[in-house]
């Protein structure tokens, strides 16, 4: 039985580079018979964390959202790949308001495997910064295993990482969980 692969997408462009990079991913792993998911965090109502700290004694966020199906669905998941675009040298805010809203289960994610798929007009090496600000969150987790990371420099426009290996690269890592 294949692993169950889960892809937040937290570029507000559909079909957009890191989108692409995604799909490639995930063609891999099913092309390998793994279970995948791929949600857009644009398609979320997803409020920012309000650091009442609630959920340090009762493990549950007091906001009714989307949050709560999104939490149940990464607990199943055993690979979880974190997108985002490149914005002002650090990931989106919709994938920090996404990540800061799993305080209430984060030490649950404990030995998740993760991959990170960024795009950025940039070149590779400016996209560093933004790897290790997506670390910050993998790091508090238990033995959470970062198995890959994409960088998909040199991309602006939407459709713009179209044609180039990093496709090929994302399908072979996807195909590799
Ligand atoms: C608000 C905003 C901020 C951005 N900041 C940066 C940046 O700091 N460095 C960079 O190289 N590209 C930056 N970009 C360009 C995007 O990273 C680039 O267009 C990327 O391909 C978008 O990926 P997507 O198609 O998946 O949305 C920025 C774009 C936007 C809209």
């Amino acid at each position: 039985m294949g692993k169950k692969v889960l892809a937040i997408v937290s570029s507000p462009r559909k079909n957009g580079n890191t989108d692409m990079m995604v799909e490639s991913f995930l063609k891999g792993a099913r092309d390998a018979m793994h279970r995948t998911e791929k949600i857009y965090l644009r398609d979320c109502k997803i409020e920012f964390c309000r650091g009442c700290e609630v959920c340090s004694s009762t493990h549950h966020c007091v906001i009714k959202d989307d949050m709560e199906r999104l939490v149940d669905k990464l607990l199943d998941a055993d690979v979880i790949v974190l997108s985002t675009p490149v914005y002002f040298y650090s990931m989106s805010g919709q994938m920090k308001t996404f990540i800061d809203r799993l305080m209430p289960v984060y030490p649950e994610l404990r030995g998740r495997e993760f991959y990170f798929i960024t795009a950025a007009a940039d070149n590779d090496t400016m996209i560093e910064r933004t790897m290790q600000a997506l670390e910050g969150f993998t790091d508090c987790i238990e033995n959470a295993e970062i198995r890959g990371k994409l960088y998909g420099g040199g991309n602006w426009r939407k459709g713009d990482v179209e044609g180039k290996e990093i496709l090929n690269t994302a399908y072979m890592m996807g195909a590799n969980v």
